[in-house]
């Protein structure tokens, strides 16, 4: 479905972007394999072989982002998708949060997003066409204790995905995003007790929790033809936990 498909994915290290840099790899795209984490981000690419590229950059540093972008054409010419994954989301209560926590949450999770997208769709639009998939969370519509910092970002992620549709539907390329619900990642252990994880079972409608795949599925039908006509949506992928 993604064949020759040229996809930039960010925080694809672990998780939620890892397994979509493997299935997005299954499709038959070239994958470049973008974390601050460069010996997992290597690891992961080592794992795909020839069509994919480790690429050691943090989200927060332009200039490195912008080596990456140039990086990605040097070896694969164009780029097609872009997917905006790599994020963070350390836990605080709202009276506690400093300026520097809050700081530091918008420019990983809603600058970052900005910065890689503003990069990678100036090339887009001389191509007239691109995928940009935005990685937010369904906390935006629930809330979360612990996590107003987070939230706000994730809110600004699906602001930033609708007006970037209206912009750059002009040159053909679609902008849509994802709102995970209560994934089981590998890193999920060290914050979440065996306890709420089965807690999260009871606020889904599907009664599994849901696998990095699972939101990796999602974002290949976002980056691939059969959704042509769609831009500028939310799409929730929560095994039905906030129903809108
Ligand atoms: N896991 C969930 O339940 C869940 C739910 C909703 C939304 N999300 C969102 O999905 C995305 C992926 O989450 P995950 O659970 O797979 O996380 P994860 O911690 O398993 O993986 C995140 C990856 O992003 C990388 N990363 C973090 N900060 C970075 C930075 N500044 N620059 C470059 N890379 C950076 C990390 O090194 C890591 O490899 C995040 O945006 C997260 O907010 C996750």
């Amino acid at each position: 479905m993604l064949n020759d498909k040229v996809a930039i994915i960010t925080g694809a290290a672990a998780g939620i972007g890892e397994a979509t840099a493997l299935f997005f790899a299954e499709l038959g795209a070239k994958v470049v394999v973008l974390d601050r984490d460069g010996v997992g981000a290597r690891h992961v690419a080592a794992r795909i072989g020839d069509a994919a590229m480790a690429v050691e950059a943090d989200m927060r540093d332009r200039t490195r982002l912008a080596a990456a972008v140039e990086a990605t054409l040097e070896r694969f010419s164009r780029i097609d998708i872009l997917i905006n994954n790599a994020g963070v989301y350390p836990r605080m209560p709202f009276l506690e949060l400093t300026e520097e926590q809050w700081s530091d949450m918008q420019d990983v999770n809603l600058a970052g997003t900005f910065r890689m997208s503003q990069l990678v769709a100036a090339h887009m639009v001389k191509q007239k066409t691109g995928k940009i998939v935005n990685i937010s969370s369904v906390t935006f519509f629930l809330g979360a204790r612990l996590l107003s910092h987070y939230v706000a970002a994730k809110g600004g992620v699906i602001g930033l995905t609708r007006v970037m549709a209206k912009e750059l539907g002009d040159y053909n390329i679609h902008v849509n995003c994802i709102t995970p619900g209560a994934v089981q990642t590998a890193s999920e252990k060290f914050f979440v007790t065996e306890e709420q994880s089965r807690e999260f079972l009871t606020m889904q409608s599907l009664r599994r929790r849901l696998q990095p795949v699972d939101i990796a599925r999602v974002c290949a039908f976002l980056a691939g033809p059969l959704s042509d006509g769609m831009t500028g949506q939310t799409v929730n992928v929560d095994g039905g936990w906030a129903l809108y």
